[in-house]
């Protein structure tokens, strides 16, 4: 029998495979087709302190290989997320991270201590959000916004805390070293690529929001870039992400850096899209006599 349980910042998990935040709402609409605890673990659609109504529709485009959006964070807020999501989540056995999201540093604190008094599993600390106007991205942009939300964040929040990169910087790494530094337990990456699509016979933006982030298999080689670069020049672990369409995609976000696997824009393309991906991932295994999933990470061949 071979592992395919990794460990990602004291979790255990019963696959590297994740559902990534944001592309599988609070899991219902899936659960109607399988079992999600067949997840090594969901990230939830990210949550803010109060209830958000997001941007206005349009906030969806396709693009070549794949998908702009501009969601602006809708969600019901972390009370009614405990409240009435979370039993239900807990109740199918699979592992919760909770995506938390803010507009200033104290609404990301308000958040996270709320939710690490309940049984989330983890904390994924949303830095990253290309398409609201306070917060999100204006916090992942620079190391010492992004070590200053990390750091208030940890001192409130006795659950593990990935934070969540964004790709539109200059550099990665430093924002990654910075949230390590500021008490970070692992950084997940990388979150949509800042995008836009325009109806040409309108002449008008594809998206009411005009701009908004880009994912699919359109970004994957961006992903393994920031990712290969990111795992090698941290202590903490990474969770890659970005166009992982199948197991193939999943191992080589592994054999680039990653302990665990994020996927998001082919839930969305495929409602099986979890389960197909972990079995395409054992057969990999399989196919390449490979006993433990673990085995994977960071085994990149330079010479
Ligand atoms: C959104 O809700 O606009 C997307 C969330 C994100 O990119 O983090």
């Amino acid at each position: 029998m071979k592992n395919m349980s990794v460990e990602l910042c004291g979790v255990k998990l019963k696959s590297p495979l994740i559902a990534a935040s944001g592309t599988f709402g609070f899991g219902r609409e899936y659960d109607e087709f399988y079992n999600i605890s067949a997840w090594g673990a969901i990230s939830v659609k990210g949550l803010t302190d109060e209830p958000r109504v997001g941007n206005p529709p349009p906030r969806i485009a396709e693009t070549a290989s794949g998908i702009l959006n501009s969601v602006g964070l809708q969600n019901p807020g972390v009370d009614a997320f405990i409240r009435d999501e979370l039993p239900r989540l807990v109740a199918t056995g699979v592992t919760v991270i909770a995506n938390v999201a803010g507009s200033t540093v104290e609404s990301y604190t308000e958040a996270a201590r709320k939710l690490s008094d309940s049984p989330v599993a983890m904390i994924e600390l949303n830095i990253s959000c290309p398409n609201v106007r306070q917060g999100g991205a204006q916090f992942g942009a620079s190391p010492e916004e992004a070590a200053r939300v990390t750091s208030a964040v940890r001192g409130v929040c006795s659950r593990p805390l990935m934070v969540k990169l964004s790709p539109n910087v200059t550099d990665i790494t430093a924002i990654a070293r910075a949230v390590q530094d500021a008490g970070a337990d692992a950084v997940s990456l990388i979150n949509t690529v800042a995008g836009m699509a325009i109806d040409a016979r309108a002449r008008r933006p594809a998206l009411a929001n005009i701009t908004g982030g880009l994912s699919g298999p359109a970004i994957k080689p961006v992903a393994l870039r920031m990712v290969w670069q990111t795992a090698k020049c941290l202590r903490i672990p990474v969770a890659g992400m970005g166009g992982v369409m199948t197991g193939t995609d999943a191992a080589e976000f592994m054999i680039a850096g990653a302990t665990a696997v994020m996927a998001g824009t082919a839930n969305i393309t495929d409602v099986m899209a979890g389960p197909r991906i972990l079995r395409e991932l054992e057969e990999f295994l399989d196919e390449n006599g490979i006993e433990d999933v673990n085995e994977l990470t960071g085994s990149l061949i330079l010479n």
